[in-house]
């Protein structure tokens, strides 16, 4: 089965079960699943379900689509992504970001958790992402392309919508948040890194370190979707303090700043209408 057949095949199953049509997609990082408990919820569709869809296994991340309104907007969530690390090919770990544009979504939200590079930031803060750098990971535009999808070799110069960035923004201040903002570099993990690798990263322009939310924006622009992503920073990259890292630790501040995570998305989603 190529890319693009196991991809209109996921998309049949699912028009199987549901004729749903969401405006915007949203990807749930690393702890911060429980915005799904806000959606008023239409159908769930567990990954496993779906046939040839990738599934994820990482503790935290729930595997399943969301469809249903938030505040009256049509939306799918996915509680839990795929990674590369977990062994998919990067067409695997973006095609449900492509699934979700055939659903109907134009606007993709992606969020995750990630380790604070610049020494500005602290554990619990939450940054815009504006830019990002993809060099490190296998780009998942590679291989044939689908032009029913989008052109062979999409423009990357705003990836992260000008519009999106702002609302986010102006919603941050309204709420009052502290919003850093910065570039995300995707690494394909699964270890974290090493002191020296931060410092390269940090000398190339990278804020943020983290293993996914990259092929998804790149899939998703190539798509012509509208782009936008906050990443929270669990925690310092490795080096900047002298504490080594773990996925516990990780997963306890997403959880802690969970609530206002809640918030800050929901409000963004809310004047998306
Ligand atoms: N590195 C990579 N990925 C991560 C980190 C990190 O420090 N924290 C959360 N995800």
């Amino acid at each position: 089965m190529t890319d693009i057949e196991k991809l209109q095949d996921c998309y049949h199953q699912i028009r199987t079960i549901t004729d749903f049509m969401p405006k915007i997609a949203l990807v749930l990082g690393s702890g911060l699943g429980g915005f799904a408990d806000d959606i008023q919820v239409v159908d769930t569709i567990d990954y496993k379900n779906i046939k040839n869809f990738p599934i994820s296994t990482v503790q935290g991340h729930r595997g399943r689509f969301i469809l249903g309104y938030y505040n009256n907007i049509p939306m799918v969530a996915m509680q839990g992504r795929v990674h590369y690390y977990e062994g998919y090919s990067m067409q695997d770990v973006v095609l449900p970001i492509r699934l979700m544009k055939l659903l109907g979504a134009n606007i993709l939200f992606l969020t995750n958790a990630s380790g604070g590079i610049n020494r500005n930031f602290s554990a619990g803060d939450f940054m815009l992402i504006t830019d990002h750098i993809s060099t490190f990971v296998p780009n998942c535009l590679v291989g044939e392309n689908f032009s029913s999808l989008g052109t062979r070799f999409p423009d990357m110069s705003h990836v992260y919508s000008y519009r999106l960035q702002d609302l986010i923004r102006q919603t941050a201040i309204e709420l009052d948040i502290n919003l850093k903002e910065g570039v995300y570099v995707q690494l394909t993990g699964c270890s974290y890194e090493t002191p020296a690798e931060i410092k390269m990263l940090s000398i190339l322009g990278a804020d943020a370190v983290g293993m996914s939310t990259v092929c998804e924006a790149i899939a998703g622009n190539h798509a012509g979707m509208e782009v936008c992503g906050i990443s929270c920073i669990t925690n310092m990259a490795s080096g900047i303090l002298d504490k080594p890292l773990n996925h516990i630790e990780v997963q306890q501040i997403a959880d802690r700043v969970a609530p206002q995570f809640k918030r800050l998305v929901g409000k963004v989603i809310s004047k998306l209408q």
